[in-house]
């Protein structure tokens, strides 16, 4: 499932992560690369210990843990502490690569399953040409470039890769979520249940003409307890 999260950091918060990581000092991005991604990535990462980067990393986290769609596409049982990559001038690709299965943190020596990848948008698409992330599906190539402050989140399993960029820079953050619910299939339908339920209920509510003091529709109880026993039913915990 690929799911685009529109205006993840307020514009407040993108001017200052921006802040804080351009004005830090960038190092070759092989420095986290595995083996096979690192002859094929060429752009700068930012080293997560320095306070430029925790700061950063630290509004990027607060902002996620409070966004509704985040979390419901998600199901975050653990997330890779964000890092920071920019592309542009003479480190300005990332060619076809999967991630690595297990990332460990090196300051905490904590294993994080990448199932979901994730990228923030952190540059003005209008500010640079190319670097589209492109993710191969079954049915096709998808290629992504968002606006700033949006996310796309995308299974861990795929092979995709970032365009050169032929001019400006492309700034984001980047990390990966270790999910309570391990397959993409199961995380989808448990998605789009949440999707159509949270719509019913709004619905249900309409017809009570807003009075939410009255029970649910039976049947929206109901569905909602097929969604729980669903998770109870995949989630690892
Ligand atoms: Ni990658």
């Amino acid at each position: 499932m690929l799911l685009r999260i529109p205006q993840a950091l307020t514009p407040e918060e993108l001017t200052e992560v921006r802040r804080l990581v351009l004005g830090a000092d960038w190092a070759d991005g092989r420095i986290t690369a595995g083996s096979q991604s690192a002859t094929v990535k060429n752009n700068l990462q930012l080293p997560e210990d320095l306070h430029a980067a925790q700061q950063a990393r630290h509004i990027v986290s607060v902002a996620l843990a409070r966004n509704p769609m985040f979390v419901t596409g998600a199901l975050p049982k653990s997330v890779y502490p964000p890092l920071f990559n920019r592309y542009g001038g003479q480190t300005n690709a990332f060619g076809d690569h999967v991630d690595n299965a297990v990332r460990t943190h090196a300051a905490t020596a904590r294993h994080v399953r990448t199932d979901i990848s994730c990228t923030l948008f952190l540059s003005d698409p209008a500010s640079y040409d190319g670097g589209e992330l492109v993710v191969q599906d079954t049915y096709g190539e998808q290629r992504i470039k968002f606006e700033a402050g949006d996310l796309v989140m995308y299974p861990g399993t795929s092979v995709h890769r970032v365009e050169p960029v032929t001019r400006g820079e492309r700034l984001a953050c980047f990390f990966w979520i270790e999910s309570m619910v391990r397959l993409d299939a199961q995380r989808r339908l448990l998605y789009e249940m949440d999707m159509a339920i949270t719509a019913l209920r709004q619905k249900d509510l309409d017809q009570r003409h807003g009075n939410d003091t009255q029970a649910e529709s039976p049947e929206l109880v109901r569905l909602t307890g097929c969604y729980h026993n669903l998770l109870r039913m995949w989630a690892e915990v």
